[in-house]
């Protein structure tokens, strides 16, 4: 494919992440077909590229579970397909895992079919770096990829389970693939709902100058990675990476208490948070290790933590 341009179908991306690398696939010149059936996602985070009437790009309001799918495979005829479309809520997977396994794996695979019938060379597909490898303790973080821990959640099973239908449909058909296994990602366009939504709400109350409430001690840590990093490894997983998982993170684990103290100090707040009980079955500690990413991809983070916060806090503030 190299510098050409190439035709590209993102699901999920009128989403956080997939608008976000919608918009970077159009600034590199590529056609885009978006699918998505904005249950999470808004169209307003496509109008920047929308706006624009020469940038090639395609909306589909089209669930991934549905045969509409495959019409819209056979029309856009993509070369790459990233994969985003997902049910993203871990608590949601617990009280419907039958639901969240409906989009996760049943959507994935009706995608996958599509693929394979019409031509697709690679199909790219997101995983959860905090859910699918279980609970590690903190003297095994940061986890690698092959870390042999199993899902604590039915949206961390469905994510994992998933996979294995790559290595069937590369030995089936010679479907290309890579799975990338995302942090926490962070960044402008998030829904304080999300996985890591904990940025976006925490920013949003501190500039309305409301209390924020920290659950647990708040020493519990995460391995926050900026959405322009991660995009970039999609990019990236477009020609190269295939056939492996590689985690995408920063492999440094904050915790809840510094992201506090980092966003007050971007925001100007002094106010001190609020502590409630944890929430059950929320995870300890995760960091992962992205050796596999920058061999296999070549890709590494760039963005500070402090950095990437000022960016958000400034969206926020707009
Ligand atoms: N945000 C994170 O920290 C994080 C971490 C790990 C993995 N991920 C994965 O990254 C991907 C994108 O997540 P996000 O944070 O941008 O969330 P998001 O909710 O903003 O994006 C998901 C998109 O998928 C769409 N969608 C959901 N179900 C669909 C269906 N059945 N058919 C068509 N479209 C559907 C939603 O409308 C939404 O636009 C997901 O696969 C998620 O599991 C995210």
């Amino acid at each position: 494919m190299g510098d050409a341009v190439t035709r590209v179908l993102v699901t999920g991306g009128a989403g956080f992440i997939g608008s976000t690398l919608t918009d970077r696939l159009l600034a590199d010149g590529h056609e885009v077909t978006v699918v998505d059936n904005l249950s999470t996602g808004k169209l307003a985070n496509l109008h920047a590229a929308r706006r624009d009437p020469d940038l090639p790009l395609t909306f589909q309001r089209v669930d991934i579970t549905s045969d509409a799918l495959e019409r819209v495979v056979a029309k856009a005829r993509p070369q790459v397909v990233l994969h985003l479309a997902a049910q993203i809520d871990v608590r949601a997977s617990v009280a419907d895992p039958v639901h969240d396994a409906m989009v996760n794996v049943v959507g994935t695979v009706n995608l996958l079919e599509a693929s394979r019938r019409h031509g697709v060379e690679k199909v790219v597909l997101t995983t959860s770096g905090g859910c699918i490898y279980g609970e590690p303790s903190v003297d095994e973080l940061p986890v690698d990829e092959d870390y042999p821990g199993h899902p604590h959640s039915p949206y961390g099973a469905s994510k994992r389970g998933v996979e294995e239908y790559l290595h069937t449909y590369a030995a089936l058909y010679d479907l290309r693939w890579t799975s990338l296994a995302l942090a926490n990602v962070y960044g402008p366009r998030q829904d304080p709902g999300g996985e890591a939504g904990v940025v976006s709400i925490f920013g949003g109350r501190m500039l309305a100058g409301e209390p924020v409430t920290i659950f647990g001690d708040g020493r519990q840590t995460r391995d926050f990675v900026f959405v322009d990093d991660v995009v970039h490894a999609f990019v990236l997983a477009m020609e190269r990476g295939d056939g492996v998982r590689c985690n995408i993170g920063t492999g440094e684990r904050t915790s809840v208490n510094e992201l506090f103290g980092v966003l007050a100090d971007v925001t100007g707040y002094a106010g001190a948070p609020e502590y409630a009980a944890a929430r059950p079955g929320e995870l300890a500690h995760i960091s992962l290790a992205t050796g596999r990413a920058a061999t296999a991809l070549g890709w590494k983070p760039w963005t500070t933590l402090r950095e990437g916060l000022t960016a958000t806090v400034d969206w926020l503030r707009g």
